[in-house]
């Protein structure tokens, strides 16, 4: 029995890739704020892990952020209309937890990695070199659970990829002088009842419900 279901495994994976829609209209203010922002260096020693020119990573989430204040409603509105466009997640809530930036100049890099204790993760492509083609081998790079790659050269500027915290990605070696910023954040999936009940996120200000119109 248990050969014939493990059979139908498909190991599938939900990866979501959809284009912000205000992109264009908030791009220079999330690119300013970020100017603004006292981030630092991100260089693991041995060289290999992250070569990132400037991050916010290193901060408690509890630090007021100006630009995480702008750009926040913006990524809840989106989260909320691709669920509900989709019809997924029926009766589940959605937190936002941890949010950064990081921004990589020519030869920065992130390398492989997953996001732990996250159910998915999110990269907002806020600025991506022009590599002058309609593919851009820029964004993150994404493996599926038998390592093969899923998404390599797909991405474009102002696209939010989200998924699962347990597949490795990486963000490649910027070979181009142009600075690629993205903004990251994790989310867990809470059910409804659970969440009330239980209080499960007490500590989580920030749960979302996913369309208003999926209630019941
Ligand atoms: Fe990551």
């Amino acid at each position: 029995m248990f050969r014939e279901r493990h059979r139908k495994n498909d190991f599938i994976s939900p990866v979501f890739v959809h284009k912000l829609e205000k992109h264009d209209e908030i791009k220079s203010q999330v690119l300013a704020l970020i100017k603004n922002d006292d981030g630092r260096i991100s260089q693991t020693t041995d060289g290999k892990g992250t070569d990132i020119a400037k991050t916010d990573f290193y901060k408690t989430n509890s630090e007021v952020s100006e630009y995480k204040e702008y750009v926040t409603p913006f990524l809840v509105e989106h989260i909320q209309k691709i669920w509900y466009e989709n019809k997924i997640f029926p009766n589940c809530l959605f937190s936002m937890g941890n949010m950064w930036y990081q921004q990589y100049k020519n030869n920065n890099f992130h390398t492989w990695h997953t996001h732990e204790k996250s159910h998915f993760t999110n990269v907002y492509f806020v600025q991506l070199p022009d590599n002058g083609t309609k593919f851009n081998p820029f964004g993150t790079q994404v493996l599926n659970l038998k390592g093969e790659r899923i998404y390599f050269d797909e991405m474009e500027e102002g696209f939010i990829m989200t998924f699962p915290g347990y597949l490795l990605h990486r963000s490649p070696v910027n070979t181009t002088n142009q600075t690629k910023t993205i903004i990251s954040w994790n989310m867990q999936i809470i059910e409804k009842s659970a969440s009330i009940s239980e209080g499960r996120f007490k500590k989580e200000n920030k749960v979302i419900e996913a369309g208003q119109e999926n209630k019941g």
